[in-house]
């Protein structure tokens, strides 16, 4: 039987860092296996926020490292980088057809960046969701693992799968977000504040390139408070925060227990953050060490790459003939 598609992309913003791993990579390993995957390098959306092009290259390298330190197994996944694959440009340059200003405007994302970037709001952010559609229904996939910041991004797709399926002929399926828990995960950031992310919040941000000493200075500097006073007290969101870390890396009996001493208003945060902390650094550095590695085989990281754009490429061309065919744009 054919495997369903999944299609999954990771920008070279900045290094990785658990909310990736938790929300998109570990996801990406598990679905290896049972699915016919297509994980890339987002390259030409990274440039929409104008990065230091003169790090791309090792952004780039950088990233497929963490991936496949982090289990990703080039010869069962395509592991690819975008720009390797210019049949996405011209699905984009078609699905902008069926783009429209007002609602790429209304996406929550473009608003973000509007604030963040007010200097720099250039039409490639403002139809980021038009590529990333692209991206994905260039191998007519049906699921797309992401984090729940996503989700209207994918929203979106739909839409646009839709509109050429209408417009033009059934061809694209419609993709949905994927996670094997039962919601899409959104590992908090330690300062209590909004989420893990690559570009904000540094010191909140647990990274797989982190040594061991930050690892240990970031989680000892969490917030926390005095605890509770009284038994089976509610729980602050800071302190919600630290319990759902520790669930990701520590044992259940040890997540446990703090929610016990918790609850009998016996906790001491100090030994609880010590604890995440030494837990923290069990997960993060086999990661880190063989990412280190791989990062140096320049050889086999060329070899991943070609090898990746070329499968994407023959899945790619054959959704490229099909569009060009239910458009109108084979003329002989
Ligand atoms: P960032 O937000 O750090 O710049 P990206 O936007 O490149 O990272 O996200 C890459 C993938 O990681 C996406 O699937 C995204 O949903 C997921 N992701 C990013 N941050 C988190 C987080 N804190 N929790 C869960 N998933 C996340
Ligand atoms: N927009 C995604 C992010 O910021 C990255 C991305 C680009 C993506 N194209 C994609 C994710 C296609 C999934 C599928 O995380």
């Amino acid at each position: 039987m054919k495997k369903e598609i999944v299609v999954s992309g990771i920008r070279p913003t900045g290094n990785l860092h658990l909310g990736n791993y938790f929300g998109a990579m570990r996801n990406y390993v598990r679905m290896q296996e049972e699915y016919d995957c297509y994980f890339f390098v987002a390259d030409w959306h990274s440039l929409t926020t104008h990065p230091d092009t003169k790090e791309l290259r090792n952004s780039v390298l950088h990233v497929l490292a963490e991936n496949i330190a982090a289990g990703l197994d080039p010869g069962k996944v395509c592991l690819y980088v975008q720009s390797t694959v210019p049949e996405i440009a011209e699905l984009y340059l078609n699905l902008n057809m069926l783009a429209y200003k007002g609602e790429l405007e209304k996406t929550p994302t473009f608003k973000d960046k509007v604030r963040l970037q007010p200097d720099n709001v250039n039409t490639g952010l403002l139809t980021y969701p038009v590529l990333m559609a692209a991206d994905i229904l260039i191998h007519r996939a049906k699921y797309v693992p992401v984090g729940k910041d996503q989700e209207q991004h994918l929203e979106i797709t739909r839409n646009f799968a839709q509109r050429f399926n209408h417009r033009y002929g059934e061809l694209f399926p419609e993709p949905k977000a994927f996670n094997f828990g039962e919601s899409l995960l959104k590992v908090p950031s330690l300062d209590g504040a909004g989420k893990m992310s690559k570009s904000e919040n540094q010191f909140a941000t647990l990274y797989l390139a982190d040594d061991n000493d930050l690892i240990r200075k970031k989680v000892m500097k969490a917030k926390t408070d005095s605890g509770p006073t009284t038994p089976h007290s509610e729980m602050p969101d800071y302190i919600q925060n630290l319990f759902q870390l520790m669930q990701l890396v520590s044992e259940e009996s040890t997540v446990q227990k703090f929610r016990e001493d918790f609850n009998n208003a016996a906790i001491r945060y100090g030994d609880m953050k010590k604890q995440l902390a030494e837990d923290m650094v069990a997960f993060i550095t086999p990661i880190r060490e063989k990412a280190e590695s791989i990062r140096r085989d320049e050889a086999y990281l060329k070899k991943v790459v070609e090898q990746g754009a070329e499968k994407a490429r023959e899945s790619a061309r054959e959704t490229i003939a099909q569009t060009r065919k239910l458009v109108g744009l084979n003329y002989f």
